[in-house]
């Protein structure tokens, strides 16, 4: 196997959010195919904002600066659903009109055209969050946890190229959420995505066993903190 090209995995460089003309943060990173970055901060330091932005969602009250570049690619001014990341949020949204499995199957790229094989991958992700025998369920008849482990699997079936994080976890109980982020971490690495995981949980942090990066307010008075630009090492 070739050595991994230098521009591969995830950019963010020179990125800078402002709130009504107010810095919120300002962030450079790498993150190398297969690792993981965990961003921290109090609420409201601009996490979810982050994300959106490098997703291709920020909101337009938001004034941002800087490069999301992926694989060698910019894609600052590439429209979101053609960004190829995948997103999961605090709250799963599943659809509601679809069974478990639909929604899984919805997920999957059409270039995976057999049938069969496309229910096989559906099925294999719900065996795999401990959920066989769920297929056929609506989602709103499932517990918010289950909702959660579904919801992940299908953002991974969508074969996305980067992956953003939003306290995925913070549903799941404490047994669970370790089954689980160990498996969306070791799908993540398997796939050699590079990862974005927003947490207030210092355990997921040690589990992504990368480097974190505080968003903070250290200056008050609202959103004032900068950040020193910190840059991912490749050989962790
Ligand atoms: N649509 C909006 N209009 C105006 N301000 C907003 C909007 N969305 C978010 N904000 C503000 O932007 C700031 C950053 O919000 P963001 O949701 O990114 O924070 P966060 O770090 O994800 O917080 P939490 O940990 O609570 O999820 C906050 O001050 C929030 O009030
Ligand atoms: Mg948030």
């Amino acid at each position: 196997m070739s050595a991994t090209p230098a521009h591969a995995g995830l950019v963010l460089e020179g990125v800078s959010v402002r709130l009504d003309g107010a810095p919120l943060f300002k962030i450079d990173c790498h993150i190398p195919p297969g690792q993981i970055l965990t961003i921290m901060g109090e609420s409201g330091s601009g996490k979810s904002s982050l994300l959106d932005f490098v997703a291709g969602f920020l909101r337009p009250v938001f004034e941002a600066t800087g490069r999301v570049i992926l694989n060698g690619e910019d894609l600052t001014h590439v429209p979101a659903p053609e960004r190829h990341i995948g997103l999961m949020f605090q709250s799963p949204l599943l659809f509601p009109h679809m069974s478990v499995l639909q929604n899984l199957l919805f997920a999957i790229p059409p270039a995976i055209k057999s049938r069969s094989e496309r229910r096989q991958l559906a099925l294999q992700a719900l065996d795999d969050v401990g959920l066989a025998g769920f297929s056929d369920r609506d989602p709103a008849t499932l517990s918010g946890g289950q909702q959660t482990r579904v919801a992940l699997m299908r953002t991974l079936l969508a074969e996305p190229k980067a992956l953003l994080l939003d306290e995925p976890f913070s549903s799941l109980d404490q047994n669970r959420r370790a089954d689980v982020r160990d498996l969306v971490f070791r799908l993540a690495r398997k796939n050699h995505l590079p990862v974005l995981l927003v947490t207030h949980d210092a355990e997921d942090g040690a589990a992504a066993s990368g480097m974190t990066h505080y968003l903070n307010k250290e200056q008050g008075g609202g959103c004032s903190t900068f950040k020193q630009p910190r840059v991912v090492s490749g050989d962790q």
